[in-house]
């Protein structure tokens, strides 16, 4: 009797215990297909925030989208200025341009170099030398030259750096070389602008277009026909240098300043055209130098001195400038000097 009551007992523990684990086993399915059926298939973190195209729809009065800020500088409020895409696509456009043509300014000299070859003086020296330029003339040529070279590379290193340079000399060279390039860049620009000033008011004067350029341009400067044109003190070339670096250089300079003292005469728009024209102008002054100093350096055969020395041989002075040399002639009382 008593073993049945035991054996009773034991049969409706062991009842319960599988009740108990099948009851758990049922409420775990059921939390967990609760859990799945809320689960949706893909996450997307993104899917409550606010669409771009609904934020560019409700662009603000000056055309932006804006949010409110607390601080004395309101123009942190902007979020979104849609001009920006334009101006960084100008921006990137432009740098590529101005990229290859100073490639293809490069690459022109070279073609010109192995055909032409350096432009010698006829028959050779004279060994007789006259002062073309005086100290003052070389200071500001060198001032604006040097100065000009240190902002030339410095700001292509600002457009193209961290494509080109960057991944040759790594990470921690590449900060270094930027930023002390950007100090020089900003006080530098100084230097350029007092050697372009001293420039203008020492060859403006003899920089004013002649009738006697159409002739030296329609010859071909001498450089590609046979013959030397007549030109005074600088042929209409040289001009077209001058201005180029003057007005170019004034330019560069004007716009520069805008996007060195930020916002203090302009807003984002004017910020982003100068940025634009400062790349521009850069870049095509830069192309333009580089054809001067091969034609001032190995390209011409006693250029160089002009510049160098500040003495040039009369026979190379004949052939490029050969008003000027009557003129400085006249000037002194002597006849010209002899080829
Ligand atoms: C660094 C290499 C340079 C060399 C070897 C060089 C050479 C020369 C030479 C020899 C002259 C005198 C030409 C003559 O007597 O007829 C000259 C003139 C001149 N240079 Fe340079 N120059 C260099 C860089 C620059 C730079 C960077 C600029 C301006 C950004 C510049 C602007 C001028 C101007 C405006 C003239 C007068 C017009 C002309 O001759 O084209 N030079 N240069």
């Amino acid at each position: 009797m008593q073993t049945v009551s035991i054996l009773r007992r034991a049969a409706r523990a062991l009842f319960s215990i599988a009740g108990a684990v099948v009851g758990a086993f049922a409420l775990t399915l059921l939390v967990t297909a609760g859990a799945f059926a809320q689960q949706p298939a893909s996450v997307n973190p993104t899917a409550s925030s606010v669409n771009e195209q609904k934020l560019l729809e409700a662009l603000g009065p000056q055309g932006n989208v804006g949010g409110r800020v607390t601080i004395p500088d309101a123009r942190s409020r902007t979020l979104i200025q849609p001009e920006g895409r334009t101006y960084r696509a100008e921006r990137d456009q432009s740098a590529k341009i101005g990229g290859l043509s100073i490639l293809g300014i490069l690459g022109l000299l070279v073609v010109f170099y192995l055909i032409r070859g350096k432009v010698r003086i006829t028959g050779g020296r004279s060994g007789e030398t006259m002062t073309r330029f005086g100290f003052m003339d070389r200071f500001a040529h060198w001032l604006t030259a040097t100065s000009f070279l240190l902002l030339g590379f410095t700001g292509l290193n600002i457009t193209f750096g961290r494509s080109l340079v960057l991944p040759v000399i790594g990470p921690d060279a590449f900060t270094a070389l930027s930023q002390s390039g950007k100090f020089v860049h900003n006080y530098v620009s100084f230097a350029f602008l007092l050697g372009i000033l001293l420039m203008f008011l020492m060859w403006a004067k003899d920089n004013f277009p002649a009738l006697r350029d159409i002739r030296w341009f329609l010859q071909g400067g001498g450089l590609i026909g046979l013959g030397h044109p007549p030109a005074g003190r600088f042929n209409g070339g040289q001009k077209l240098i001058f201005w180029s670096v003057v007005l170019g250089g004034a330019a560069i300079s004007f716009t520069g300043y805008i996007l060195m003292f930020p916002f203090q005469w302009t807003d984002v728009a004017g910020m982003q055209w100068a940025s634009v024209w400062h790349g521009i102008l850069g870049l095509v002054l830069f192309a333009i130098i580089i054809a001067h100093i091969y034609i001032g350096s190995v390209g011409m055969e006693g250029a160089f001195e002009a510049m160098g020395s500040g003495e040039v041989d009369v026979k190379w002075a004949r052939e490029h400038h050969s008003v000027w040399v009557e003129k400085v002639a006249a000037k002194s009382g002597k006849t010209a000097p002899a080829e």
